[in-house]
């Protein structure tokens, strides 16, 4: 377990597959992440299975929030991670995802980036966290501007979505510039 103030990260476990499938057949999350069909279980336990012959450090881990600071309750609401890590230049993209649509834009997204990125710096000892967002996603946006990126590149109507091209923002932290309690 990962542990940061009102989130933690734990491992994926097979009983949370229908919660992601769930959420990953909501149209509004979908449009974030890269995914414009429906999804099933089976579906869902391929990625599973595939995800356990990953190298550890690039399994997506599942997100608990604590919704009440002042209760010892936690609700699963999500995933994140590093992926692709380029252990020579110690640099990993970086995702989330969080599905439970009423626990959005109460902080808990930034506080999970920061998590990561603490992970990241702290345990992995990489220098570079980086991630792509679609220019429409304001809100992810916003919250990665909160926990200490920057937007550095732009691909110029890199994705179609919903029948337009939208601009792929590149935003990034680098170890010197962040800031655990930013
Ligand atoms: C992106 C995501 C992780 C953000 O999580 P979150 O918990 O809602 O984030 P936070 O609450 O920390 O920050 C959201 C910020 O965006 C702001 N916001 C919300 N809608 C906005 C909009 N349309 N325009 C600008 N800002 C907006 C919120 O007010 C908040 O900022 P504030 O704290 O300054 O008020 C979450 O919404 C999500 O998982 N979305 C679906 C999947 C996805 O898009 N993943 C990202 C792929 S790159």
């Amino acid at each position: 377990m990962i542990r940061g103030e009102r989130v933690r990260l734990r491992a994926i476990e097979k009983a949370d597959l229908p919660a992601f499938v769930r959420w990953l057949n909501d149209p509004e999350i979908r449009q974030g992440i890269s995914l414009n069909r429906p999804i099933s279980l089976a579906e869902e336990e391929e990625w599973f299975a595939d995800l356990l012959k990953k190298p550890q450090q690039e399994r997506p881990l599942a997100i608990e929030i604590q919704p009440d600071p002042d209760k010892e309750e936690w609700a699963f609401v999500g995933n994140c991670g590093l992926f692709d890590i380029d252990w020579e230049s110690r640099s990993a993209e970086i995702g989330i995802h969080i599905g439970e649509k009423k626990y959005w834009d109460q902080g808990f997204g930034t506080r999970v980036m920061r998590l990561v990125c603490k992970h990241a710096f702290g345990d992995l000892n990489l220098h570079r966290v980086w991630l792509r967002v679609f220019e429409t996603n304001q809100r992810a946006i916003r919250a990665y501007e909160k926990a200490g990126f920057t937007q550095e590149g732009r691909f110029r109507e890199g994705k179609h979505l919903d029948g337009k091209y939208v601009d792929v923002l590149i935003m990034s932290v680098l170890r010197p510039e962040w800031q655990e309690d930013q």
